[in-house]
């Protein structure tokens, strides 16, 4: 199976050109850090190197260690904040979280009593992504998970998603950042409820494990979503809106403290987990996903960046021309 792809370099996309990508980056890895935040994923694999691409036709592309599961971590943010937007309304929402990138870490604590009007940042880093998830409906903490986790189901076309129970109780036993977070968010009226509750679920939505494969058939679907009213996923009408949405808050904050220089390197709409997952969309043509489980010091996957680089460059994807 081959595609090509029309672009300046006319190259041709096949899982031997996924394969050269992954060897020509693979040394990227050697210079980045296991995370340390969450001890069950300093155990993984740093060897680990995979990637999937799928295109809006659904063809497959695939290399490395597309098929091995890791928990999505911070790239369920942007299901939970597709989730708060449809439970919710848009002005609800962004009445509660802010839209603007940060230049601080994923986790960092420290704008939010510094901003006049006490709202975290964006959706997408940890403050702004707890209280995302607060916003979610249900009739008990495990109704909420459950719709969430349906809607990923329905997205992804994988009902075999579940939760890494080890890496869920490793995150809570040990979330002290997270738990001040949320603690802080509820003293300044951003969440209401029982924060514990909150961040349980919050850990579970971080658990959810998928595969490469998985993430470049949302990203497929991601990619397809523009020219409709709205999209009909676990038997709910989602205004093609809320895809939009979710999309910009990739390309503008889906990298943290990095996602500008992301934007001028690869310049498409990303999302990156601290276990090295990166999910990618080139709006109108495919989705990407990609393992790389040693980090830089922003907490993004070294090497999965390095080629989304070479990629975005020999396909060129950039959606800035
Ligand atoms: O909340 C946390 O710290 C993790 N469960 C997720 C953080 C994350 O994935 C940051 N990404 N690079």
């Amino acid at each position: 199976m081959e595609k090509t792809i029309n672009n300046v370099h006319n190259k041709t996309l096949t899982n031997k050109f996924l394969n050269e990508l992954i060897e020509k980056n693979f040394n990227w890895a050697k210079i980045g850090n296991l995370p340390t935040s969450i001890p069950a994923l300093a155990e993984q694999d740093p060897n680990l190197f995979g990637v999937s691409i799928h295109t809006v036709e659904d063809e497959s592309f695939n290399a490395g260690d597309y098929d091995t599961p890791f928990t999505i971590q911070s790239i369920s943010k942007v299901f939970a904040l597709l989730q708060a937007l449809i439970d919710n309304s848009e002005e609800k929402v962004f009445s509660d979280i802010g839209m603007e990138p940060t230049g601080d870490l994923f986790d960092s604590i420290s704008k939010l009593e510094s901003f006049n009007n006490l709202t975290p940042l964006n959706p997408l880093v940890n403050a702004g992504a707890i209280a995302t998830t607060s916003f979610i409906h249900g009739k008990d903490y495990d109704d909420k998970f459950n719709r969430l986790k349906e809607l990923m189901i329905s997205i992804s076309n994988n009902p075999t998603i579940s939760v890494d129970y080890d890496v869920y109780r490793s995150e809570k036993e040990t979330a002290d950042k997270n738990r001040s977070i949320a603690y802080f968010l509820r003293n300044i009226g951003a969440i209401k409820g029982d924060v514990d509750k909150i961040l349980e679920l919050y850990f579970k939505q971080c658990s959810l494990k998928v595969t490469c494969k998985d993430l470049s058939y949302i990203g497929a679907v991601l990619a397809r979503t523009s020219g409709f009213n709205s999209l009909s996923f676990s038997g709910v009408e989602i205004p093609s809106r809320y895809f939009r949405i979710i999309k910009t808050f990739m390309f503008t904050c889906g990298l943290y403290n990095e996602s500008g220089k992301f934007a001028v390197r690869v310049g498409i709409p990303a999302k990156s987990g601290i276990s090295g997952g990166i999910l990618a969309v080139v709006p109108g043509k495919m989705g990407i996903g990609i393992l790389s489980p040693p980090l830089n010091k922003k907490s993004n996957p070294l090497a999965g960046m390095r080629l989304l680089e070479d990629l975005s460059d020999r396909l060129n994807l950039s959606l800035i021309q």
